[in-house]
């Protein structure tokens, strides 16, 4: 399992120490929620904090959009060269143009889908993607408590995945911590994003290393 902590949950005062400490700690990605108070009801960082975070990182940055205006924010983040952007299905219309502009920028697509939304209403974008990120809360705040029906959806996606690009990854978000990481684990899981988890444990690198199952 690879295990990518969300800055979220970081002392932004504290922000290059912090991210030093996970990268030292043996995370495998950084997840960088970007918020633009439409989408979701909050609002988070954007290029001119990403981009000394990237300049700090060792790991590579795992951008999540929460936004409206998918386009805007994949320009902007760009230079800041993530190995992945993913944004959400439920504010693309033409995800398919979407995905081709991200890959253009040499940058790897990932979709996700919010709580409600179907595994099957993303089957014929699979053969061009790399991840798809299931969301396990409601998108918007970190410490939310885990949703389990991510469970079944993340084992009905590996089939159509299997099906289609069994090189596509799944990631989920909101609320893993050490308990409910064998159940994803067992479903077919990937990669999982930790906030709280991580940054709320005295000891970053013993809480990577429990979900790295
Ligand atoms: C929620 C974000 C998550 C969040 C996860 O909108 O997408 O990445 O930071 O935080 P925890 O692990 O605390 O649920
Ligand atoms: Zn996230």
């Amino acid at each position: 399992m690879l295990v990518a902590p969300s800055i979220l949950s970081a002392d932004f005062g504290n922000l290059a120490n912090e991210i030093k400490a996970i990268c030292d700690g043996g995370c495998d990605l950084i997840h960088v929620d970007v918020m633009d108070g439409h989408f979701v009801p909050n609002m988070t960082i954007g290029p001119v904090v990403v981009n000394p975070v990237a300049k700090v990182a060792t790991k590579p940055l795992d951008i999540h959009l929460m936004v409206e205006d998918n386009t805007f924010f994949v320009e902007l983040f760009a230079p800041c060269k993530p190995e992945y952007i993913s944004f959400h299905i439920e504010s693309e219309k033409h995800p398919h143009r979407l995905i081709q502009k991200i890959r253009d920028y040499g940058i790897k697509p990932a979709i996700v889908l919010n709580p409600h939304s179907t595994p099957e209403s993303i089957e014929y974008l699979l053969e061009d993607l790399d991840m798809v990120l299931l969301m396990s809360v409601n998108p918007g705040f970190g410490g939310q408590k885990f949703i389990p029906s991510v469970i079944e959806k993340a084992k009905k996606l590996k089939e159509i995945i299997n099906k289609r690009n069994p090189n596509c990854l799944i990631e989920v978000d909101g609320g893993v911590n050490d308990k409910n990481i064998y159940d994803l684990k067992e479903a077919g899981v990937d990669v999982v994003v930790a906030g709280s988890y991580v940054f709320g444990n005295d000891d970053y690198s013993k809480a990577i290393k429990s979900l790295q199952v």
